[in-house]
């Protein structure tokens, strides 16, 4: 049965009329027998393939797969490597549909030619494969465990994985959170199959109501981001990446570079797609539990346990994840304190103490819901060590049915703490509620669900286009063509002074000047006060040595400053080439910020804004998007940052121009989107004036690379 509306190409993979498996073994410790029994509850036609057997477990055996009467949807292939070739090929002449290549030996060991010779014989078929080198497929709903994976419980839960390992440590933990599976999908070397495909599939079928991720790499960033979107919009998608620690910090020459490593990018970028990311295998299985729940509107928390000092901890545990305990409001207090015993403390964290019956828990619970309205309930229960399993069943068995009753639209997460009764937690998960084994578990779970039901997700816009707002490129290629031709990958003061100014941002008026002469020629045309900073395609930290002077009046100090300046850069770096300096006009003190470029080589180009100059370094307090972005983006950018209320007005200060910021940082995704040419680029500082005011940038640094 096809659990699409239409048929797809993939339903003869995920619910198949017939599976062969070559390698089929009765050898119990052989992959190719697990796969044999795990096939065994399939309602379709399973054919053992082996070359010595006419039957195996009572079912007809065939020596190869075109000896088979009638057609193959899917053959799941556990031959030794130097067979595969061989066996591919007996598919393909088969017209089997698709092709699961467990054996490993291939791409990941450095094959590459011998798995592409694999792809070539399929896809003149037109079969498709999956692997090499994975632990296979299954739709656990058709019994369809084509896998050497343990079987698991059939629920809504679909899996696409790198790696079968992590696939199986999530079955593993799954059992242990009730956990449901749908289908599940081990992709390997991902020599044909691959993510790009199999989100849209997901999203679209009608028993997947979550999508779990193991990523390690991505291949296309260019069809993968489409293919995450699209899931994304119609159904939670749950990403553990995989391979973040060892991602270091290349080798850059800029602030952006420097502060977006491939972690920090694909943080960035799982965020600004609306997905959940995970960094282990518990918190993965915690989200799916979690994300069941109705969503969590904001970020305020009625804690009711039977334990004063667990309430404390919770409530320690809740602030320190961004969550609120909001007091319960006087007059509901004092409704709660009537109803209930003398001892009850009903401040939130509600504690009603040990001995409290499941009916006082009941009270509170509809007295809060109706009333005070939290955005979640948090319930962390110690089941008392002296109760009876029977007293404990029943006290859950209520909680339960009164939820049920209730049917609360606020998600509802117990805990029950370890070193007590599973009972308790069994009964929950029994009803499709979760409850956490440990305090943090819990609280990061609704953690997890406030991020996740407050997600902003904003439609990313289009890439200006000729004659458009934000066009660009037409203008800028040129200047960026001169640094090719050249063989440059850093662009000069003056070009890119003259990007920035042709992207529409405020650069005030400069000159660039060799000689002392040049300059007093040049400073009749600007207005003091001046800047002066040294002009050396080699040196770096200009300030560092004595390169840049800043409030220059007069011409006489303008001489001043050249003099000094030529003496200072020469003792301090006597073999650097100069060309001279770059005067420009002052701008007047405001907030420092850092907006930047870089090229990712997969994903494109991101744009980043944080507080600038030093802050940047010290504190790397930066936000990091996909370019281009739309107006809501660039606000979300601005809000997420720690300085955030300096951009406002803090403590009589008053604030800046977030409007203009906000404009440049839309002018800077576009300039970032339409020259994919440009590697990394930091306006560093670009000085943010109070409301009104604008902004302009003080300085730039433009690295570029022409595309391959
Ligand atoms: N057609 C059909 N059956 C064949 C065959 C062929 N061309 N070649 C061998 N067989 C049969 C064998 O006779 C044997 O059956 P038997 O037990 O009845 O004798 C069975 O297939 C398995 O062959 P065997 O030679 O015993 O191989 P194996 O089981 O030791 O190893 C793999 C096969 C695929 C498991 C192994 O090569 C491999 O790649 N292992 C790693 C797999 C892995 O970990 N993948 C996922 C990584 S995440």
């Amino acid at each position: 049965m096809s659990t699409h509306n239409r048929f797809h190409q993939f339903d003869a993979l995920f619910s198949p009329q017939s599976i062969a498996i070559v390698g089929a073994s009765e050898n119990p410790e052989k992959i190719g027998s697990v796969l044999l029994r795990h096939l065994l509850p399939f309602q379709g036609n399973v054919f053992p393939i082996n070359p010595q057997k006419r039957t195996m477990f009572d079912i007809p055996a065939y020596p190869s797969v075109t000896a088979i009467p009638g057609e193959v949807d899917v053959a799941v292939i556990a031959v030794p490597q130097p067979s595969v070739k061989a066996v591919v090929t007996d598919c393909a002449a088969k017209g089997v549909k698709f092709s699961v290549l467990i054996t490993s030996g291939f791409g990941e060991i450095g094959r590459k030619a011998e798995e592409m010779e694999l792809l070539q014989i399929a896809q003149a078929a037109g079969m498709r494969l999956i692997g090499p080198n994975c632990v296979g497929y299954g739709n656990a709903w058709q019994h369809v465990n084509a896998s050497f994976l343990r079987t698991p419980e059939a629920g809504g839960v679909s899996l696409i994985a790198q790696s079968g390992g992590n696939m199986e440590l999530l079955f593993a933990e799954a059992l242990q959170g009730h956990v449901g599976f749908a289908k599940y999908i081990a992709i390997g070397n991902a020599l044909d199959m691959h993510f790009d495909e199999l989100l849209p599939y997901l999203a679209d079928d009608h028993e997947t109501t979550c999508i779990g991720v193991y990523l390690e790499s991505v291949r296309d960033g260019q069809t993968f981001l489409p293919a995450l979107e699209y899931a994304s919009r119609k159904k939670p998608v749950i990403v553990l990446k995989g391979g973040v620690s060892s991602a270091g910090r290349q080798a850059t020459i800029s602030h952006t570079g420097n502060l977006s490593t491939t972690a920090d990018i694909y943080r960035a970028l799982l965020k600004q797609l609306g997905v959940l990311q995970v960094a282990t295998l518990e918190e993965m299985i915690d989200a799916f539990n979690v994300l069941r729940l109705p969503p969590m509107r904001g970020k305020q928390v009625a804690v009711l346990t039977n334990s004063g000092g667990l309430g404390v901890i919770a409530t320690d545990l809740l602030e320190q994840a961004g969550l609120t305990i909001p007091t319960t409001p006087e007059a509901i207090q004092n409704q709660l304190k009537q109803a209930l015993p003398e001892i009850a403390s009903v401040h939130n964290p509600c504690d009603l103490t040990v001995e409290a019956p499941a009916t006082d828990f009941v009270t509170v619970l509809k007295q809060l819901a109706a009333s005070a309205s939290p955005d979640a309930f948090f319930f962390p229960y110690s089941c008392p060590g002296y109760r009876s399993v029977e007293v404990l069943e029943n006290f859950a068995d209520h909680i339960v049915q009164a939820l049920q009753a209730l049917q609360l639209q606020i998600p509802f997460a117990a805990c029950n703490l370890p070193g007590t009764t599973t009972f308790f937690k069994q009964r929950f998960e029994a009803a499709g509620l979760p409850c956490f084994t440990t305090l943090s578990r819990g609280v990061n779970a609704l953690s997890m669900l406030a991020q996740y039901s407050n997600r902003a997700c904003f439609p990313r816009p289009p890439i200006s286009q000729p004659g458009e707002a934000y066009h660009v490129r037409t203008v800028v290629l040129p200047i960026l063509e001169r640094a090719f031709h050249e063989q440059r990958v850093l662009l000069n003061a003056e070009e890119s002074r003259m990007v920035l100014r042709q992207g529409g941002f405020n650069v005030p008026r400069w000159a660039c000047c060799a000689t002392l002469a040049e300059c007093l020629d040049a400073a009749s045309h600007l207005t003091f006060p001046l800047v002066m900073k040294i002009s050396s395609p080699s040196i770096v930290h200009k300030s560092d040595v004595g390169g840049v002077i800043t409030n220059i009046h007069t011409p006489q100090e303008l001489q001043d400053a050249f003099l000094s300046m030529m003496s200072a850069v020469t003792r301090h770096v006597p073999k650097e080439a100069i060309q001279g300096v770059l005067l420009s006009e002052q701008i007047p003190s405001g907030q420092e910020l850092l907006l930047g470029i870089k090229r990712d080589p997969v994903f494109g180009s991101f744009i980043m804004v944080g507080l600038g100059g030093i802050f940047v370094e010290v504190f790397q307090d930066v936000a990091l998007r996909l370019a281009p972005i739309a107006h809501e983006e660039a606000a979300t950018m601005l809000t997420e940052l720690h300085a955030a209320p300096l951009f406002s007005g803090v403590r009589g200060q008053i604030g800046i121009d977030v409007p203009a910021v906000l404009e440049d940082l839309i002018r800077l995704s576009q300039l970032a989107a339409q020259c994919p040419e440009i590697q990394e680029l930091d306006l560093n500082p670009v000085i943010a004036l109070p409301p009104g005011q604008g902004c302009h940038v003080a300085d730039v640094r433009i690295v570029v690379k022409q595309e391959s």
